[in-house]
């Protein structure tokens, strides 16, 4: 949060969808609507949170933002220009731009190859270097990531899981990229694992000028990360507002109960509990009217019938509701109770580390 965002919209999504299935002879003839009709701007040098449960379309959004699946509906525009029909030539270039980590490292890096060939690749990819130079690059990356460079000849599992997000991210950095999108980037970690990857990414970000997109279940870790904050429900953006605005007063119910439920992790269970009474409903069926009417304990008749609008509210902040205005700090009755033990621990956690690591970096005013 050091770069303060100007308005210059790096990527920008209008009416994205993205419908599976319901398609051609092979696909299911149910359709699912992962993303229904979304529209949003990632500012240049800031850090976008998407937040939601599982199954609200936040991976299928970031995918669809780097093209990396093709949109059902909508556009997608990079530096201005729309990216949904460009060749492949020009999407290798586009590639090398944009980039992504996983939340399983493991899953995505190459068992066969050695950590220094998965750092290179992208350099080989994109013809950025060769021979000793590539070796020297790699060997740069694994230090700006903090891993040993004499590590270079060692394979994926021989690694750590924060080891193995390290390389994710050295890989990603190879290829200079201007935005990397984060999916779930720290939540297959151990709690203090979390705070050395969100650590590692923050500095990287100052250092390189990047934007960064973060999907995350955990509020948490999107409270420390993030400038700015999109809560999904089912397809759609719900509320989309600053961080701290967002925390201190979210104005959705979705967003209220979110975050009256932040899920206390533990080693044994990574999984975050049910954050909310009920069940996602099914995004192939969703709900008439607001999405959310099945679960919201301010729903009325006419949210059963009406689907409302995303509209701006107060400092730019915007938010699907009927009732907002009067619903408006009823919440949940977490605004303005202490932070959990859980999520204590892991503040005080992030903070020693933070002050055992913050070097100065120089960033450009
Ligand atoms: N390739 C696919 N084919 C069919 N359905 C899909 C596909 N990818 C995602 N979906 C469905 O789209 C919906 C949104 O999925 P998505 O992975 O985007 O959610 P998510 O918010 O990232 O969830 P999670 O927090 O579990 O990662 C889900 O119902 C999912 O089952
Ligand atoms: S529109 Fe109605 S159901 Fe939807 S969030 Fe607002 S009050 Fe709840
Ligand atoms: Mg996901």
């Amino acid at each position: 949060m050091s770069m303060v965002p100007s308005d210059d919209i790096i990527l920008e999504g209008i009416g994205l969808k993205k419908h599976f299935g319901g398609g051609g002879l092979l696909s299911s003839p149910t359709v699912v609507r992962a993303v229904d009709g979304v529209s949003l701007g990632i500012r240049r040098g800031e850090t976008f949170s998407v937040v939601g449960e599982s199954g609200c379309g936040k991976s299928t959004l970031g995918r669809l933002l780097l093209r990396l699946i093709e949109a059902t509906e909508g556009d997608v525009r990079y530096e201005g220009r729309s990216i949904v029909k460009l060749g492949k030539g020009e999407l290798r270039g586009l590639r090398r731009e944009l980039q992504i980590i996983f939340q399983d490292p493991f899953a995505s890096l190459n068992p066969r190859m050695n950590v220094g060939d998965i750092i290179a690749e992208p350099i080989w990819l994109h013809n950025l270097a060769k021979g000793r130079e590539k070796r020297e690059r790699v060997a740069d990356l694994m230090r700006t990531v903090g891993l040993l460079p004499t590590h270079a000849d060692r394979y994926p599992h021989e690694f750590s899981g924060g080891q193995r997000q390290r390389i994710g991210i050295a890989r990603a950095l190879a290829g200079d990229p201007k935005l990397i999108v984060g999916d779930e980037p720290v939540s297959a970690l151990d709690v203090s694992i979390q705070a050395q990857i969100i650590n590692l990414l923050e500095d990287l970000k100052d250092r390189f000028g990047l934007t960064l997109v973060i999907v995350a279940h955990d509020l948490a870790v999107i409270r420390h990360m993030s400038d700015r904050v999109a809560v999904m429900y089912l397809g759609e953006i719900v509320e989309l507002s600053d961080t701290d605005s967002l925390f201190d007063n979210p104005l959705h119910p979705y967003t209220q109960a979110l975050l009256a439920a932040i899920p206390i992790p533990s080693p044994t269970n990574r999984q975050p509990k049910a954050l909310l009474q009920g069940d996602v409903p099914s995004p192939a069926a969703p709900p008439s009217g607001c999405r959310f009417h099945t679960r919201c304990p301010h729903a009325r008749a006419v949210c059963k019938e009406q689907h409302p609008a995303l509209e701006t509210a107060t400092d730019g902040r915007q938010v699907a509701c009927h009732f907002w205005r009067e619903i408006q700090g009823a919440g949940a009755g977490s605004i303005s109770a202490p932070p959990s033990p859980a999520l204590a621990r892991r503040l005080a956690l992030y903070r020693t580390w933070r002050e055992r690591q913050d070097k100065p970096v120089a960033t450009s005013a």
